[in-house]
């Protein structure tokens, strides 16, 4: 935020005038490798481990990216607390937008919640299916409306919990910022023994439909943007599936 100056003494300060323009991002406090700073609106920080960053390589690293899975087959039981709560604690400190943090999220962990979404979002799939709504023919409700009526959710597929990632509606950073945080909390998962699958139809039902926000207690002026199914993986993937290189226009 060009808020940082350096006064004759060679010393860095910041003017009064510029204070409000401050993101309390904390980056003043944190990159000064002497811990000379401490911001006075900011709690005390964690000083970082470097030994345990380095325990992290470049190749285990990338394998684990690439070996990451969408998973759609879980064991019944739902993830401990204690184990989300971990999670989230990493979680938080995935980049938003001006350091605005206005993630917000619900975990649904009783099964019966997570089957009666299911079936809300199968209803609203029904009403758009009746409407001959694009978006029905697009993303195939009809075959996913008769999957979910020969037994199988193919909604939220047996997960033990839904994370859904929403934010105030009025935040024109929100879909950005939970994105990038889900995806953290999804990279996560394999290192806790989890797997995760983005519930896109959960989501867009969400977003599109207040009789299936109300089951998990939002409002109009929450706005969902993003949902993902959590549990424990009944398999465990062998190969890593082709996909394409990447595209890079290099300038
Ligand atoms: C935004 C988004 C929405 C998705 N929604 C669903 C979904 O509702 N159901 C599902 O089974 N998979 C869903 N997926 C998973 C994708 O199908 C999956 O990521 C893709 O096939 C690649 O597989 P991989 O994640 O194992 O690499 C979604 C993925 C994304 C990124």
């Amino acid at each position: 935020m060009s808020i940082i100056e350096i006064n004759d003494e060679n010393f860095p300060f910041v003017a009064e005038e510029n204070e409000q323009r401050c993101v309390l991002c904390g980056h003043c406090e944190a990159v000064c490798p002497s811990l000379a700073l401490k911001h006075h609106r900011l709690p005390a920080m964690r000083t970082i481990c470097q030994d345990k960053l380095h325990e992290i390589n470049p190749e285990s690293l990338s394998e684990y990216f690439c070996s990451r899975r969408s998973i759609r087959t879980f064991l019944p039981q739902p993830v401990d607390k204690p184990i989300l709560e971990k999670i989230f604690e990493a979680v938080r400190y995935s980049p938003t937008g001006i350091n605005q943090q206005q993630n917000k999220w619900i975990v649904i962990s009783k099964p019966e919640r997570i089957r009666q979404l299911s079936c809300a979002v199968i209803d609203w799939m029904r009403t758009m299916i009746d409407a001959q709504d694009q978006l029905a023919i697009y993303l195939n409700f009809q075959v996913l409306v008769s999957s979910f009526e020969q037994g199988e959710d193919v909604i939220c597929r047996g997960a033990g919990n839904l994370v859904i990632g929403y934010t105030d509606a009025s935040y024109t950073g929100g879909t950005i910022d939970s994105v990038i945080a889900t995806a953290h909390l999804e990279l996560l998962l394999p290192s806790y023994g989890l797997g995760g699958c983005w519930a896109g139809f959960a989501m867009i039902a969400l977003g599109y439909s207040q009789e299936v926000r109300n089951i998990v207690g939002l409002n109009e002026s929450h706005a969902v943007r993003s949902a993902l199914m959590v549990g424990y993986p009944k398999y465990s993937y062998a190969k890593i599936p082709y996909r394409n290189a990447a595209a890079i226009h290099w300038l």
